[in-house]
């Protein structure tokens, strides 16, 4: 497929999605979040993709929403057309894991974005923030529910309300960041992950992540009768049989991801 804003290509079982606007750090306009979606929607239904990264350039991961673009807006024009927050639903509602390899600035919409990736994996130079506030606006996609999700109420209030920026080491003892990786490992590491997840079984890994995402949304008691229920479909998998024989008979697991 063929973009103006992103760069988007298959790479064995892999989807690599590449933010590709240089000149403005990546930043986020109505038509990167669209091809974001379209390169989602090939990959979510190509049975051959098993697992999708994200990524941005050294430089930045994405460094907001565009600024300009959304500068003079007036209230109607923000509720009308729901600029930058609408489409992103589909990071949300992709079923097939997807990770954020994260370089530079991810801010504002940036970090939001790599938030509803389901595994940040950062560059030793990622810088993570939420700086809305300077801007005289507030996170708009996500940042002031999720940062508190994966970093605690005291940290990402600090964070939103200062607007400054937290380090990758910061950000992973935060629990933000999956792993810190050096910068020019960051792409190989983070597909060599979506090699490994993509390896397995697609309905398990789908099912996996149905169910982590199933505790946010969920007391614990129900999301441990959901966890069950999706457990005891598993055995309905060939994959499920092919699993447990390969490791009975002492050999590497061939899934088909049936
Ligand atoms: N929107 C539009 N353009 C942006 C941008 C953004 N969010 N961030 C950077 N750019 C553009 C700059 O305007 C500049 O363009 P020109 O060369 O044409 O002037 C180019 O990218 C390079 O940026 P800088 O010269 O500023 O680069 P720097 O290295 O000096 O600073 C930076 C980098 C600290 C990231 C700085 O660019 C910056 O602070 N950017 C804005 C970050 C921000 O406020 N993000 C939040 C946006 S609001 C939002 O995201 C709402 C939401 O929740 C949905």
């Amino acid at each position: 497929m063929s973009f103006e804003m992103i760069l988007a290509e298959k790479r064995g079982r892999v989807g690599l999605i590449t933010l590709n606007r240089p000149k403005a750090l990546n930043a986020l306009n109505d038509q990167v979040v669209n091809e974001i979606t379209a390169a989602l929607n090939d990959f979510e239904s190509d049975d051959g993709i098993g697992a999708i990264v994200i990524t941005g350039s050294e430089k930045a991961f994405a460094a907001g929403a565009d600024i300009g673009a959304m500068a003079n807006f007036s209230y109607m024009d923000a509720y009308k057309s729901e600029y930058i927050t609408r489409n992103w639903e589909r990071v949300k509602t992709c079923r097939k894991p997807v990770i954020a390899a994260v370089a530079g600035f991810a801010l504002g919409g940036g970090s939001e974005l790599a938030m509803m990736c389901d595994i940040i994996i950062a560059a030793d130079t990622a810088k993570f923030g939420q700086p809305e506030v300077k801007l005289g606006t507030l996170p708009g996609a996500g940042g002031t529910q999720r940062l508190p999700r994966a970093v605690g109420k005291a940290k990402a209030m600090e964070l939103c309300l200062t607007g400054r920026m937290m380090d990758a080491v910061e950000a992973e003892r935060a629990g933000l960041v999956a792993r810190v990786v050096p910068a020019d490992k960051l792409l190989e590491d983070a597909l060599a992950t979506a090699e490994t997840i993509a390896g397995y079984s697609l309905p398990v890994v789908m099912m996996i992540k149905e169910s982590i995402n199933r505790a946010f949304e969920s007391s614990l008691n129900e999301g441990l009768l959901f966890e069950r229920r999706v457990f005891h479909s598993a055995f309905a998998l060939n994959d499920q049989k092919e699993g447990m024989a390969a490791f009975v008979e002492k050999r590497k697991a061939n899934f088909r991801h049936d």
